[in-house]
């Protein structure tokens, strides 16, 4: 069964396995006249890429994207884009001892026991390797909205790491301050104490979870498919791909279970411009599975990294020994500080999509002029190339 594909008419179709030769995906429903460059996409690469800092796993991936298709003079031509990643430093050797006996909480067994078989080495396709395939479609997610007409804004931040919470911090705060440090958390005092936590955990042999909080400016009302393609629903599907995260929440989330309905309930009131707006945001920016056009926000969680070099215990379903294992080699000991990249690949790729399904932004094109051709977002148009202006058949007003 094919579970490779995400979106709806943006859409990414993803492979690749963590000690392949190659990550890539095929991102279709991309509109055409969208400026795009690898260095553009590489930039939130370079964010997700292993061996950043102390707290992230020491594999040595450069991670450099090559976009082999859908592109012509650096604009998006509307057709299928092609990247691809090459994997560079796997060591597959490690993986040996647990192709018939499987790490406790990977996808070992679980892959194995689907379809019969599996790529070992490094986790194969059950790796969050993956991710790197979501960051590259995210990139090309955010140059389409950030050249439509709509002013999007995303960032998340880690809010949470073991017992170490951030304090109250604003979207500006999030914006400015979560690339700072290694951790990307927001509240520069937290992200210290979590850096600590973080350490203790990775010196004890050990690893431990954490949460990211995010937030959407600027989406507008009317978006999302109830019932099944709501956008709630849509969101928590892109969350729970994510490897390792096993919550998720959005407005007030698991709050709500102790909140009285005359406190959560927000009244509604005319904003400066004579349309209605509520008064409050407990919702999280959807309301009937549909955006209001308030911030979108909510929190994700992550278990611990489960390779972690203390003794544990599983069985050889080959030999039917039991065993005792250590997983050793490069692994992160916490997860959300390189999560964050993926968190906001994941919301662009998704709200790009609701856009486009309901008609913000043409799938077509981005100058939404269907059916005129030699446009000037074009440029290698003959229109911009006064000896060659006479071969084009329809000019385009430009006003
Ligand atoms: C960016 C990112 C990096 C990850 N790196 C590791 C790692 O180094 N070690 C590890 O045990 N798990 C890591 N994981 C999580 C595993 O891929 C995941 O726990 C495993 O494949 C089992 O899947 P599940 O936890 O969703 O059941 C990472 C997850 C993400 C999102």
């Amino acid at each position: 069964m094919n579970g490779n594909e995400f979106g709806r008419l943006f859409r990414m179709t993803t492979y690749g396995e963590s000690h392949g030769e190659a990550m890539g995906c095929t991102v279709s429903g991309v509109p055409a006249g969208v400026e795009l460059s690898e260095e553009e996409i590489q930039t939130d690469l370079d964010r997700r890429k292993p061996g950043q800092s102390m707290i992230t796993t020491s594999r040595g991936e450069p991670d450099k994207v090559k976009i082999n298709s859908g592109l012509q003079d650096g604009y998006t031509t509307g057709t299928p884009i092609g990247m691809v990643i090459q994997n560079k430093d796997a060591r597959s050797g490690k993986y040996e001892p647990f192709i018939t006996a499987p790490r406790p909480s990977h996808g070992d067994y679980t892959y194995s026991a689907k379809f019969g078989t599996r790529n070992w080495g490094g986790g194969g396709r059950s790796s969050a390797r993956e991710t790197v395939n979501w960051v590259a479609a995210g990139g090309v997610a955010k140059a389409v909205l950030a050249q439509s007409d709509y002013d999007v804004t995303i960032k998340a931040h880690v809010c949470q790491i073991g017992d170490v919470e951030a304090g109250p911090v604003t979207f500006e705060d999030m914006l400015e301050h979560s690339e700072a440090n290694e951790v990307r958390c927001a509240d520069p005092d937290a992200a210290e104490k979590m850096r600590d936590v973080a350490d203790r955990y990775q010196k004890e042999g050990d690893s431990i979870g954490g949460a990211i909080y995010f937030e959407c400016r600027g989406v507008p009302p009317g978006l999302g498919a109830p019932r099944f393609d709501s956008f709630p629903s849509r969101l928590a599907q892109a969350m729970y791909s994510i490897p390792a995260v096993n919550d998720f929440e959005y407005g007030i989330g698991r709050a709500a279970r102790t909140t009285a309905g005359s406190e959560y309930n927000e009244d509604w009131e005319f904003d400066a411009d004579g349309d209605p707006v509520p008064v409050g945001n407990d919702h999280g920016g959807i309301q009937g599975g549909i955006t209001t056009g308030q911030p979108i926000y909510g929190e994700v969680s992550w278990h611990p990294p489960v390779s972690i070099p203390k003794t544990q215990e599983t069985v050889d379903w080959e030999t039917g020994e039991r065993k005792e294992i250590t997983v050793t080699g490069r692994h992160d000991p916490v997860l959300p500080p390189r999560a964050v990249p993926v968190v906001e690949a994941m919301l662009y790729c998704t709200v790009l999509d609701f856009m486009l399904l309901g008609g913000r932004i043409n799938p077509d094109r981005l100058d939404d002029r269907p059916g005129e051709y030699d446009t000037a977002y074009h440029p290698s148009s003959p229109q911009n190339d006064p000896e060659d202006a006479g071969t084009h058949a329809k000019t385009v007003d430009e006003d």
